[in-house]
């Protein structure tokens, strides 16, 4: 009987070191998943493909050796110290006691300051050329839209009107003016550059000049509500070929159908969005003259295909959720001949 039960015990305490091994593991295991889902996309800032990336890197970089060298002196003094001071056998009394020690307290002061001064040449000068004028004497400018929760993209010199998806040519400098139609945002791509607030009311720029053709991801980088981490957006640097090839399709876009247009409009669709061309002149969401486009929807969140846009008329909520696109109740006829109709609109 007693040997059963230690038998119990033992089996007991073992399957409990067995779950806490695998919950232990599980813990390490999930840092390390995260890791992976970094690797793509890309959210890294240590592989900057712009100008204003690589000035921004070259000031961390600085920072970093600074901090590094700075490192290792206190640990060696460190280890001195407690090598040197170490008690010994043999030792009985309670060594001086030493209190206040003028030049050493000016020392860890001004020392201190001194480093801090130097950190502050290269930062405050990046600072001051990232503010400044575009080194492009020709730059694209772009206006930037923040919304709950989307980008609005308006090429003013081109005539152009987009949402979520930015392009770009590379080589040549981007001039972005930023501003917001309701709360802050934050423009961010992490290898181009950012993080600059949208502001409502007021305007602040932000440019860059992207080096290598891509697809690189952005994300609103201000805390702006219940969406927020949703906000996503995709920066398509383009060769110059495919930028022009892109501004050309995007200018001429074919007359919308106009069966389509009228159920979009009886879906009460063109109360927030707005198709070039048709009296849907809504303001509230995306403009969806090229919707069909456009590689992803929803913000970025997921990709432009025919199934994942009758999800979304199906049911906003679910693929994005605290998005402000309503749920219409569509029947499923509806909705087919919306998907139909928008994915027609290139
Ligand atoms: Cu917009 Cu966070």
């Amino acid at each position: 009987m007693l040997v059963s039960i230690r038998l119990q015990t033992a089996e007991a305490v073992s399957r409990e070191r067995s779950t806490l091994s695998k919950t232990l593991l599980a813990a390490l295991l999930l840092p390390i998943a995260g890791c992976a889902a970094v690797e793509s996309p890309d959210w890294r800032t240590l592989r900057p493909v712009s100008d204003f990336g690589v000035l921004v890197l070259d000031v961390y970089g600085d920072l970093f050796w600074w901090t590094a060298g700075i490192f290792v002196v206190v640990e060696l003094l460190l280890i001195y110290a407690l090598v040197r001071y170490r008690s010994r056998s043999g030792d009985s009394e309670v060594p001086d006691q030493v209190h206040g020690f003028t030049a050493l307290e000016i020392g860890w002061t001004l020392l201190p300051a001194a480093i801090l001064f130097f950190i502050a040449i290269p930062t405050v000068r990046t600072i001051f050329l990232l503010q400044g004028a575009p080194p492009d004497r020709d730059p694209l400018e772009i206006t930037v839209i923040g919304h709950q929760w989307w980008w609005e993209f308006r090429y003013p010199e081109l005539g152009i009107v987009t949402a979520n998806e930015l392009h770009v040519p590379v080589g040549r400098t981007a001039s972005l003016t930023l501003t917001s139609a309701d709360v802050i945002h934050s423009f961010w791509v992490p290898q181009i550059g950012g993080k600059r607030d949208l502001n409502p009311g007021s305007e602040n720029r932000l440019w860059f000049t992207p080096t290598e053709p891509g697809v690189y991801h952005g994300q609103c980088a201000e805390l702006c509500g219940t969406s927020h981490a949703n906000m996503r957006m995709r920066l398509f640097v383009d060769d110059s070929a495919s930028f022009a090839q892109w501004s050309a399709a995007m200018r001429a876009t074919a007359a919308p159908d106009s069966a389509g247009v009228m159920t979009f409009l009886i879906s009460g669709c063109a109360a927030c969005h707005t198709i070039a061309g048709t009296p849907a002149q809504g303001k509230v969401g995306p403009d969806l003259t090229s919707v069909g486009s456009r590689t992803t929807l929803a913000s970025s969140m997921i990709p432009n295909t025919p199934e994942m846009m009758a999800a979304w008329l199906r049911s906003p909520d679910s693929v994005k959720p605290g998005a402000l696109m309503p749920d219409l109740n569509l029947d499923e006829q509806r909705i087919a001949d919306l998907v139909e109709f928008l994915e027609g609109l290139r």
